[in-house]
């Protein structure tokens, strides 16, 4: 796990775009692997940019993000398939066939994680994966536990991670309980791994994640067993490395 210290929100970001721009130039058909929360909101603004003022080509890439509540309409302004309109998607050429999120809206959840897991390995897989980290050590919707799901899953939010997310909802009732998402397993076989971490309130996590241990108490720490992880961090996460 390599990880880089920049500046500030700004400067994660730019650099974050310039990782993922770097690879659509390379691979025009690149598969990316994509994560909501506030975290990545800058660096997709940053994309947004690359597109408009130098063409930066989203007509062949193909998108696969790591987790969806569940149930959730994709109309939910709340849904991770609006955010990624909103935040990105609506904004640059992506094809809206090459676009993927788990369907919170399915009727059979189990069936939907099954088929979500086999079209992300049908597709050749996912080069570069983006994720954020919880406060709670939580990657996608894996959860502190004592153990960790492999694949793609229906699971139950921890009572923290509801609290946290109910920043974006009316009321802390309104946060959906449960939610589909990618298993450690799905994002470990990602060929690549960008974890952007920012702010002063993931400094502990952070912390934790560079002890030099691996536990399903902090599941971000799995992906000290992938090969290829680039974090950035900004000051503020880093202060107490
Ligand atoms: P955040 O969420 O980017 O909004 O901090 C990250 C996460 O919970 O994975």
């Amino acid at each position: 796990m390599e990880y880089i210290i920049c500046k500030n929100y700004e400067e994660v970001s730019l650099l974050g775009a310039a990782i993922l721009a770097k690879q659509i130039n390379k691979n025009p058909k690149s598969i990316l692997g994509l994560a909501t929360g506030s975290t990545p909101v800058g660096m997709y603004k940053k994309l947004v940019e690359m597109h408009k003022k130098s063409g930066l080509d989203f007509s062949e890439v193909k998108t696969f993000n790591l987790d969806e509540y569940y149930p959730i309409k994709k109309s939910n302004d709340q849904s991770y398939d609006y955010f990624m309109r909103d935040n990105l998607f609506s904004h640059i050429n992506i094809k809206k066939e090459n676009i993927h999120l788990p369907n919170g809206e399915s009727s059979d959840p189990d069936k939907e994680c099954a088929a979500y897991e086999k079209m992300i390995a049908d597709a050749g897989g996912v080069d570069i994966q983006v994720l954020g980290i919880g406060v709670n050590g939580h990657v996608g919707f894996n959860e502190p536990e004592n153990e960790l799901k492999l694949a793609t899953h229906l699971t139950g939010l921890t009572k923290n991670t509801i609290e946290v997310n109910s920043r974006f909802f009316k009321k802390i009732e309104d946060v959906p309980t449960k939610a589909l998402t990618m298993g450690m397993g799905t994002i470990n076989k990602a060929k690549s791994i960008l974890l952007l971490i920012t702010g002063k309130s993931k400094a502990p996590v952070v912390k934790k994640l560079f002890s030099g241990v691996v536990t399903t108490a902090v599941p971000a720490s799995f992906l000290h067993l992938h090969p290829d992880v680039t974090v950035l961090l900004d000051e503020a996460a880093a202060e107490l490395l």
